[in-house]
């Protein structure tokens, strides 16, 4: 690495006066890359390991509500939202009061025309660079195809931890998103970016319409036949594999179907008499349906049995592989709105689920509704079905679903490894706030939020170091494992133990960690750590 070191000292030289790090002032200086890398940061210098390409960076890695699971809950939205001024303005035909996919404005002089903006971005829900560029892209533009709207033109934001991942990968992402957009048939005139603790990415798209010939989400009729376009299940999948129990033939499954654009199932769909539609997606299925039945004022009822569904998702939501976004989409969606009586809890997991890149929901006529359905199947949208009905007016809504399938959902005992998953840290410490946070594991290593600025500042590094690098995440885990055995801390094991199985560390990959862990902490260290594994095994729950 060539350092410009008259740079350097230029810039260190004002950090150190002001005792603040100038690119990040709650950083003191030196801060710690430089103590330990020999990288300064403010002066534009990368971290070896990303200069020379030889980090492999896996994007979903670094996020903690991947895809759709990292938008605010829709309850908490909706608090923060209110209150907040209301004017009407001629010209807004569909606004933010309307809770649509979209808002809809006419535009001057008299075309007949309107235009549909709207912008959406989040965090990465695949590890690669470019899919993910093209499931943001796709994402962002179905909301102008679940208008029924024709997309116009968009602009990309992102957020880029610039000083931590090769430049390689940001180009990668916003490659995937031009190319999608170029399929969707318009161009990317412009964008904004961040320097970011976390990636981000996400597409403003502008669509163009017919004053008079867009779809609403208040138009549902009883007599409607509802289809879904495309499985659900993306955010348990999604998960599954952060946490390492997803194959790559499921992360492959949801990939295809996040990049798939929305564009032939919306445009199939204006050729026939439709009456409300949306995408599916961070909200979950009943999420967003619960929108349409409020503001069309309908009773709906859906066959469970029917609804497309991603092949490895049902096992994973009876092992209870659940994000904690599925929690937050159910606690924003009002019980009165529901009956959902008669399902297994997993099936209800999967409604619930937050959807990235999801499929259209459409609500038509069932003679239309066939015709549609045979088109779009045609045309390559495999997945799409009919998943149920509107049967009723019924004032403020409702969602009836059905099936009778439940007993094939019951949940499945996940095979308990030596340590439930579930253990409290010794030292007494609170679980972590967030338990869909699979990095949690790592902050319980005894220090709190409110600890001293020291110890926070201990914990960060820790973080930092233990991160995946140079070394890959199962290999660290296991170092960190035998470290804490030849140091013998109780809490560290126990942490390091089940982080190397998140991590995929086989059972032999483990005992040959610990080994050595021993071999270096003499027998003091052995004992420490049966003694420690079998007063886990004690304190656990009866199964
Ligand atoms: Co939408
Ligand atoms: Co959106």
């Amino acid at each position: 690495m060539n350092v410009d070191y008259s740079k350097r000292k230029r810039i260190m030289s004002r950090s150190t006066m002001l005792g603040h790090c100038i690119c990040d002032p709650a950083k003191p200086c030196p801060c710690e890359e430089f103590k330990n890398f020999d990288v300064c940061e403010c002066a534009g210098e990368k971290m070896p390991q990303i200069e020379s390409g030889k980090i492999q960076i896996r994007l979903t890695e670094h996020v903690k509500g991947a895809g759709c699971a990292s938008k605010i809950s829709k309850k908490t939205l909706h608090e923060i939202l209110s209150g907040l001024p209301q004017f009407s303005d001629k010209r807004v035909l569909v606004g933010s009061s309307a809770g649509d996919d979209a808002g809809v404005v006419i535009l001057p002089g008299k075309t007949g025309k309107a235009m549909v903006l709207t912008v959406d971005v989040f965090a990465p829900s695949v590890d690669d660079p470019y899919t993910f560029g093209q499931i943001s892209a796709a994402n962002s533009v179905s909301d102008i195809y679940a208008m029924g709207a024709e997309p116009w033109c968009a602009l990309s934001i992102i957020g880029f931890p610039v000083n931590r991942f090769p430049n390689e990968i940001m180009t990668q992402i916003l490659r995937g998103g031009i190319d999608k957009m170029r399929e969707a048939g318009i161009a990317v005139v412009g964008g904004h970016s961040i320097n970011d603790d976390s990636v981000k990415c996400g597409f403003a798209v502008v669509g163009i319409c017919p004053e008079k010939k867009f779809t609403r989400n208040d138009g549902a009729m009883p007599g409607d036949v509802l289809v879904l376009t495309k499985p659900l299940g993306v955010g348990i999948a999604a998960f599954a594999g952060q946490i390492g129990h997803a194959s790559k033939k499921d992360l492959d499954e949801i990939a295809k179907s996040m990049s798939a654009l929305n564009k032939t199932a919306s445009e199939t769909m204006m050729k026939y008499n439709v009456h409300a539609a949306t995408d599916v997606t961070g909200f979950s299925l009943m999420g967003h349906l619960s929108e349409i039945v409020k503001n069309s004022s309908v009773e709906v009822e859906l066959d469970f049995d029917s609804i497309p569904i991603f092949s490895g998702v049902a096992n994973f939501a009876r092992l209870g592989i659940i994000p904690g976004a599925v929690e937050r989409n159910r606690e924003s969606v009002k019980p009165e709105l529901l009956d959902l009586s008669g399902l297994a809890e997993p099936q209800e997991n999967i409604l619930f689920c937050p959807e990235t890149s999801g499929g259209l929901l459409v609500f038509m006529p069932p003679k239309d509704a066939e015709k549609y359905l045979r088109e779009i199947r045609r045309k390559g949208v495999s997945s799409a079905a009919v998943i149920g009905i509107a049967t009723k007016k019924r004032k403020g809504g409702l969602i009836r679903v059905k099936s009778s399938s439940s007993d094939k959902f019951s949940p499945l005992k996940m095979e308990r490894k030596s340590i439930p998953q579930d253990t409290k840290p010794e030292s007494g410490d609170e679980a972590p706030a967030c338990c869909a946070d699979p990095s949690a594991a790592s902050k319980q290593i005894a220090f709190s939020a409110s600890a001293t600025p020291i110890s926070a500042a201990f914990a960060e590094y820790m973080k930092a170091v233990g991160a995946p690098g140079a070394i890959d995440a199962k290999n660290k885990k296991l170092m960190s494992l035998a470290l804490s055995v030849a140091t013998k801390c109780g809490p560290c094991i126990t942490i390091n133990l089940q982080a190397s199985r998140g991590a995929g560390a086989s059972d032999e990959e483990i005992s040959e960690a610990v080994a050595l862990g021993a071999a270096f902490g003499g027998a003091s260290a052995a004992m420490f750590y049966k003694e420690t594994m079998q007063s886990k095994i004690k304190s656990m729950p009866p199964s």
